[in-house]
């Protein structure tokens, strides 16, 4: 018979002397068991290689044998989800879904759970039960197999999703559960991070998707959230201007498809309402004819999206440093813009206040915007309107150059959707049925392209 005395705390390998009949184990050889009394019926064992207690999460298997089905998405009902998601919700997932208070994140989900077939779970550990009754009215979410649950304490959390067993369990917010074993006080980083640790292991362990509501601070880190990037399969931004009605879903991170992708909503008064064509919302106030705004093909992951920007110049006051404002546009890529059209078209506009903006509270982030905004600020500095039927896009260099970027075609296309005629490019941009295009190669030819200098 042999026995091995585990030793979970160190890994070193000793010897035990173990009786073959009762199997008692002494630290030292005897000739006597002092457990049954036997003579000469003990032996040496190697024991502490191991600790005993470490179940394997899984065997080994050839790769071409693991079942992909098994991690293949479930749609969520809306498409603009989807869309981010790369086809829906992967069983055993965690999401976390970041946002500033009052974006739209709890309506979100709910609308999620609305549709959701099958149990579900919310928990809500920030609104009563009755706040979310009465939200889920409105939004179409009363129904039998949907489970509402208002708590903080995170074991009885886990209890509920034991209990209900759930395909699908959300939890509003992350920054307002707490477990009372972990020590650490409710609210504070070491108890979000526990919590989302609890959570991701009910995730893996139970199979089930798991959303969690995560609070973005105005400056845009994820205070608190930010740090559970690394524990959750997906992070998905959630932004947009208050006081408008779009809102933009974002993929930060995501261990099952692309980031590049954007779901676009429009919050009404019966909750989101996704966004197909988004360009035609962008242009649908737009007054032609006027100084200041110019329209951009601009690339939104995979998506081409046709948005206007607009600027406006004032001389500043002498002795006082020009004002740069900006929204939606990067106050930094502003700047730069601003030296080249000095420096490289001489366009003189150091000594003037700048003013630039997106329409819809969309961010334009990628370089091939450069040419609509200085197309719009040289249009407003020179109080001459751009042609209504005319769009642009194009990287701008420092040298002044007009640089190539990528999607070009897809660009163009979209443009030419929308009933635009003419676009004004870099050089080796493709042709397209139905518009004119005119290829730069700088900056200050397509100034004069646009009509606004000679
Ligand atoms: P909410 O989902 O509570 O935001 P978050 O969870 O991110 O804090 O939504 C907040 C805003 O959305 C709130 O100001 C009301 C508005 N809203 C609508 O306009 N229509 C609707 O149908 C719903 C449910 C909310
Ligand atoms: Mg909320």
């Amino acid at each position: 018979m042999i026995i091995v005395v585990a030793t979970t705390t160190s890994s070193k390998i000793r010897l035990a002397h173990v009786c073959s009949e009762c199997g008692s184990a002494h630290p030292k050889w005897a000739g006597q068991c002092s457990g049954c009394g036997a003579w000469n019926t003990l032996e040496a064992e190697q024991v502490g290689a191991r600790p005993a207690t470490v179940a394997p999460s899984g065997a080994a298997v050839p790769i071409g044998d693991i079942d992909v089905l098994a991690a293949s998405p479930h749609p969520t009902g809306l498409a603009e989800l989807d869309r981010v998601l790369g086809g829906g919700i992967v069983p055993g997932s965690v999401t976390l879904v970041g946002g500033e208070p009052g974006v739209g994140k709890s309506t979100l989900l709910l609308q999620l759970l609305a549709w959701w077939p099958g149990p579900a779970l919310y928990v809500t550990a920030e609104e009563s039960a009755q706040q979310v009754r009465l939200r889920a009215g409105r939004l179409g979410a009363v129904r039998p197999d949907l489970w509402l649950l208002a708590e903080t304490a995170l074991p009885h959390v886990l209890a509920a999703v034991d209990e209900l067993a759930p395909s699908l369990v959300v939890v509003d917010s992350i920054q307002t559960v707490h477990d009372p074993e972990l020590g650490s006080p409710p609210g504070s980083l070491g108890q979000v991070r526990g919590c989302a640790h609890e959570l991701v292991a009910l995730a893996k362990r139970r199979d089930v998707p798991v959303v969690l509501v995560g609070h973005v601070t105005k400056e845009g880190s994820l205070a608190g959230p930010r740090v559970l990037e690394h524990t959750v399969d997906s992070v998905l931004a959630f932004d947009g201007d208050r006081h408008h009605a779009l809102r933009l879903l974002r993929a930060v991170k995501h261990r099952y498809g692309p980031t590049s992708e954007l779901g676009l909503f429009e919050m009404t008064g019966k909750g989101l309402v996704g966004v197909p064509d988004a360009s035609a919302l962008f242009l649908g106030d737009r007054r032609t004819g006027v100084p200041g705004s110019a329209v951009v093909p601009t690339m939104e992951g995979q998506r081409p999206l046709v948005i206007e920007v607009q600027a406006l110049t004032t001389p500043a006051p002498p002795q006082v440093p020009a004002r740069r404002t900006t929204q939606g546009v990067d106050a930094n890529r502003l700047a730069l813009l601003l030296a080249v059209l000095q420096q490289r078209a001489g366009v003189a506009v150091a000594q003037h206040d700048v003013y630039a903006s997106t329409v819809g509270g969309v961010r334009l982030v990628e370089p091939g915007a450069d040419l609509a905004v200085c197309l719009a600020l040289v249009s407003a500095y020179t109080g001459r309107s751009l042609p209504p039927d005319l769009a642009a896009f194009g990287e701008v260099g420092l040298g002044g150059e007009l640089r190539q970027t990528a999607h070009a075609q897809r660009r163009l296309t979209e443009a030419a959707r929308l009933g635009f005629r003419r676009a004004i490019v870099p050089a080796a941009s493709p042709d397209v049925a139905t518009m004119q295009v005119v290829r730069v190669a700088t900056l200050a030819e397509a100034l004069v392209a646009a009509g606004l200098v000679e």
